[in-house]
């Protein structure tokens, strides 16, 4: 068990010598994202391959004696300063989730352990990367850890997926397909060693994912079936028998149906699609909902090169390259 809390916990009561453990999870790009028609619950069937991608979010969860649950971005976090540490926060929700489950199943000692959730964000908020379900599901993790839950397995995502859709790919990270919500998974294999390289264009303000499904449904919606197009194609290159698909290959596979109604909300995303083609990306794509914007790119030179000449174009808040797929939620020492 790791010790480690920030002046900013510090200044919030928390015990300087109380345990916590600290989960990094990680944001996701979609390779595929296929929506249906909109169900009776507003929820849309979806066919979602997500792939994991090497931009972090470590939450540190330290124990409070009080039994209070908290949260906070901290300070030096490279993006997202400005999180609603409400009731409805995602972190709060994950605790109190984690806590219930562990009470019902008899796995808590008696009096109320609390916890404060410190997240270190490098995924923006409200930027079609997850970030907000990278945080629940590394919240989930550490609280399990730090107060010794050991909830099973499938109890952790059946609360996962209680807090958000995307919320148990960010457990389990690497690449998947979603059905259902998008909360189904089936992991993919890819050979070992393969490594796709992005370039992602964020900006400076976030789009809401409900109003870009909002949108689907008002302008696009009556042209798709009650179920979403499938994945095959693309299911089948990566998991090619005879060795990992290149980069080129892979490329005119990639698809989201959330690229028009995200573009009619937020017409400027034409600009870095643009700029991304010009500077030679394999493919360009929307992340989720959106507003960022991904790249394929050739190799780690091919991304640094595509990510110059995007940042020359000043088209994004922020352009950086990053890999996957990488692993799910896990605990680091700190
Ligand atoms: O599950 P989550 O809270 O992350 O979803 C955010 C919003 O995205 C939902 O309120 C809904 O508007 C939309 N959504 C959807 N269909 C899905 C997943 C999300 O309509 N399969």
């Amino acid at each position: 068990m790791s010790t480690h809390v920030s002046r900013a916990d510090a200044g919030r009561g928390v015990e300087l010598d109380a345990r916590s453990v600290t989960v990094r999870a990680h944001a996701k790009i979609n390779l595929a994202l296929r929506v249906g028609a909109p169900r009776p619950d507003g929820y849309h069937p979806l066919t979602s391959v997500f792939e994991a991608v090497d931009l972090t979010e470590d939450v540190t969860a330290t124990e409070r004696a009080d039994g209070s649950v908290t949260c906070e971005v901290l300070a030096d976090s490279p993006r997202g300063a400005d999180l609603d540490a409400g009731p409805a926060n995602l972190l709060v929700r994950a605790a109190h989730a984690t806590r219930e489950a562990a009470r019902e199943r008899g796995t808590l000692p008696d009096g109320a352990p609390g916890v404060h959730l410190a997240v270190r964000k490098h995924v923006p908020v409200a930027g079609g990367l997850a970030g907000g379900s990278a945080d629940a599901a590394a919240a989930l993790l550490a609280c399990d850890a730090l107060w010794g839950a050991r909830l099973p397995r499938a109890t952790l995502h059946e609360l996962a997926r209680g807090l958000g859709a995307d919320v148990p790919f960010a457990l389990e990270g690497g690449v998947a397909l979603g059905v259902d919500r998008g909360d189904r998974l089936t992991p993919v294999t890819l050979g070992a060693g393969v490594r796709h390289h992005w370039v992602l264009a964020m900006s400076a303000v976030g789009l809401s994912t409900p109003a870009v499904f909002a949108r689907f449904d008002e302008e696009y919606a009556e042209e798709v079936g009650a179920q979403p197009a499938g994945a095959e194609d693309l299911l089948a290159a990566l998991a090619r028998p005879g060795g990992p698909t290149s980069a080129v290959d892979l490329a005119p596979l990639l698809v989201n149906d959330l690229t028009d109604p995200a573009l009619d909300l937020r017409p400027d995303l034409a600009d870095t699609f643009a700029a991304f083609e010009r500077a030679g990306a394999l493919a360009v794509l929307l992340c989720g909902s959106g507003p960022t914007v991904a790249a394929l790119c050739l190799d780690a030179p091919h991304a640094a090169s595509v990510a110059d000449v995007v940042r020359e174009a000043q088209v994004a808040a922020d352009v950086l390259t990053v890999c996957g797929p990488v692993p799910g939620a896990r605990r680091v020492e700190t």
